[in-house]
């Protein structure tokens, strides 16, 4: 197979993972991962992305500023509730805040978040040819005051993305989501 051949085989057999196992990743396969993510295209090289990095008791941290605004959110939140909120970010090994920080001109800001999100499919892709799995989530998280200080995020950044990292525990799903198919996402123009 030519490295062209692997490299469109891999995005098209690309699929979410979402039940990895709990053992740890080496740093230097996250940082791998990283550095692709930061390969992305980025207009006037803004290299608008960052990520922050998370394992072990750095997960519960963010849990449990999670857990606090949830407690906010629904006051009437039963502990066991509160504890299980605590805990999402412990679904995986390694946790990676994919976050932007975009620019004053409302035209840049826009480029820079499309850019992350570039960046995150790079990170997809990085992780499956290391034999990873990994999923993106936003949910509530994303915008939560306790959860954005617990990260130390300020204003004009935002979390475009957790990624959830770690080793598959079981093959991939044998078909992916329905997907359209070319014709139905394409107009063809002078073809
Ligand atoms: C912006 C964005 C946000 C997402 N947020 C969530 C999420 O909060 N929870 C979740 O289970 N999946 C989330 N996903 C993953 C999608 O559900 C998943 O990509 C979709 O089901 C297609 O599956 P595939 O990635 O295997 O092709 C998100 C994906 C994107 C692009």
């Amino acid at each position: 197979m030519s490295d062209g051949d692997a490299v469109l085989r891999a995005i098209l057999s690309r699929r979410s993972v979402g039940r990895v196992s709990p053992d740890p990743l080496p740093r230097e396969v996250v940082e791998e991962l990283v550095s692709a993510a930061a390969s992305a295209p980025n207009h006037h090289l803004t290299g608008p992305w960052r990520f922050i990095v998370l394992t072990g008791d750095a997960r519960r941290e963010v849990g449990d500023a999670h857990a606090r605004a949830a407690r906010r959110e629904r006051p009437d939140i039963s502990e066991e509730a509160v504890e299980k909120e605590a805990r999402r970010l412990e679904r995986a090994p390694v946790v990676i805040v994919c976050c932007v920080a975009p620019g004053e001109d409302p035209v840049e800001a826009r480029e820079d978040r499309d850019a992350v999100a570039a960046a995150i499919e790079n990170l997809f892709l990085a992780a499956q040819a290391r034999g990873l799995g990994a999923m993106w989530r936003t949910g509530v998280m994303v915008d939560e005051p306790e959860v954005r200080d617990a990260l130390g995020l300020s204003p004009p950044d935002e979390i475009v993305g957790f990624v959830y990292l770690g080793r598959p525990l079981g093959p991939p799903p044998a078909t992916g989501p329905p997907r359209g198919s070319v014709s139905d996402v394409t107009v063809w123009r002078g073809w």
